[in-house]
């Protein structure tokens, strides 16, 4: 860990720490060397191939509660958003870094891991040769999604990387974001993930797991400085960027994902709400407001929402490569 060189308090009244200030304090995660030579493996090949590329963020993190982790602070997200965009990014011809939490819902995979009743062995029959088969049931949807994977898989489309806890995602994200960078306006960065508000600091933390005979717990934890600032102005500053912003009051929806907007100077920010994200979604632009909902009839039929969103933003990522706005 590097020694402090600044003030760590931010002048906000809050106690929130400069993002800066954070990384000096906390240590990076071991496979960030990893990460990163992979990622540049990526990033070089599309730049030679002039491809657009989006970096999503996806699942949620955790925050543990000791140096020695036994426990954690986790969060709802399984996923699901960002895996579903990784595959409608894929159809409309963009290479996609899929950054999500380890074990959460992946791109293809996903069709086949989330049913709460089957497993994978579930899909398979034996065969009285001693080989094995996909149930035939399931066959005919599961090729379709299989040979999509595959052709994913064979042109390259799709880089795989994962994180688990807050630090390990905030070291990532900034790493990444800058080995982007070099794509310029052609790179698109969309944050779905979840990310935890409050933290431990390292140096707060019980090293070794905390005992119950100590009685009942009480934590404090810290603020976790606004990463998107640094993001926005410095390490992502050309590409396109799309936040997104949960709430559960209706109310605060369009005000809140406004006001990042506004706060850190990026593009587009989606809102969603925890009860209906699968269904509806506001678009925010710095001059515009648009809400896309799926008909009864398309919920009845199942079509993902993503297959709204994903064509909306290559739209406005067209308009940002042409003239540096969201709209031509
Ligand atoms: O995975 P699912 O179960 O499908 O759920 C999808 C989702 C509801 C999690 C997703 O659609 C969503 O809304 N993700 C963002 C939720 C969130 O954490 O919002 P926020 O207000 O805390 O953060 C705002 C944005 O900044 C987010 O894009 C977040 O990824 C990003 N962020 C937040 C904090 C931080 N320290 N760094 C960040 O990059």
């Amino acid at each position: 860990m590097a020694a402090l060189t600044s003030d760590p308090i931010l002048d906000n009244g809050l106690g929130v720490i400069d993002p800066d200030v954070y990384f000096q304090m906390n240590k990076p995660p071991a496979n960030l060397p990893e990460f990163e030579a992979k990622l540049k493996d990526f990033v070089k090949l599309h730049e030679a191939k002039g491809s657009r590329l989006v970096f999503i963020t996806s699942g949620g993190t955790t925050v543990p509660l000791e140096n020695q982790t036994v426990r954690f602070i986790d969060n709802f997200s399984n996923g699901n958003r960002g895996a579903v965009s990784a595959e409608y990014f894929i159809e409309a011809g963009y290479a996609v870094v899929f950054m999500h939490r380890q074990f959460s819902l992946q791109p293809y995979q996903r069709h086949y891991t989330q049913d709460p009743n089957k497993g994978f062995l579930d899909y398979l029959v034996p065969q009285p040769d001693g080989s094995i088969k996909v149930d035939p049931q399931y066959a005919p949807s599961m090729i379709k999604v299989l040979e999509k994977y595959q052709k994913a898989i064979r042109s390259n489309q799709l880089l795989l990387l994962d994180f688990v806890t807050l630090p390990d995602y905030l070291f990532k994200l900034q790493a990444g974001t800058r080995i982007l960078a070099q794509l310029q306006e052609r790179a698109m960065y969309y944050l779905a993930a979840a990310v935890s508000d409050f933290f431990i600091p390292s140096q707060k933390m019980n090293e070794h797991k905390i005992q119950s005979r100590e009685g009942a717990l009480t934590l404090t934890l810290d603020q976790v400085p606004k990463f998107l600032k640094p993001l926005v102005s410095v390490w992502a500053a050309k590409g396109l960027i799309v936040s997104f912003k949960l709430e559960t009051d209706d109310k605060l929806l369009v005000p809140k994902a406004r006001n990042a907007l506004t706060r850190y100077g990026h593009q587009v920010v989606i809102g969603n709400m925890l009860t209906t994200r699968k269904q509806t979604v506001t678009f925010i632009t710095k001059n515009s407001e648009k809400v896309i909902s799926l008909s009864k009839d398309q919920q009845a039929k199942d079509v993902e929402i993503e297959s709204e969103i994903i064509p909306e933003l290559v739209q406005i990522h067209d308009s940002w490569i042409k003239s540096g706005a969201t709209q031509v």
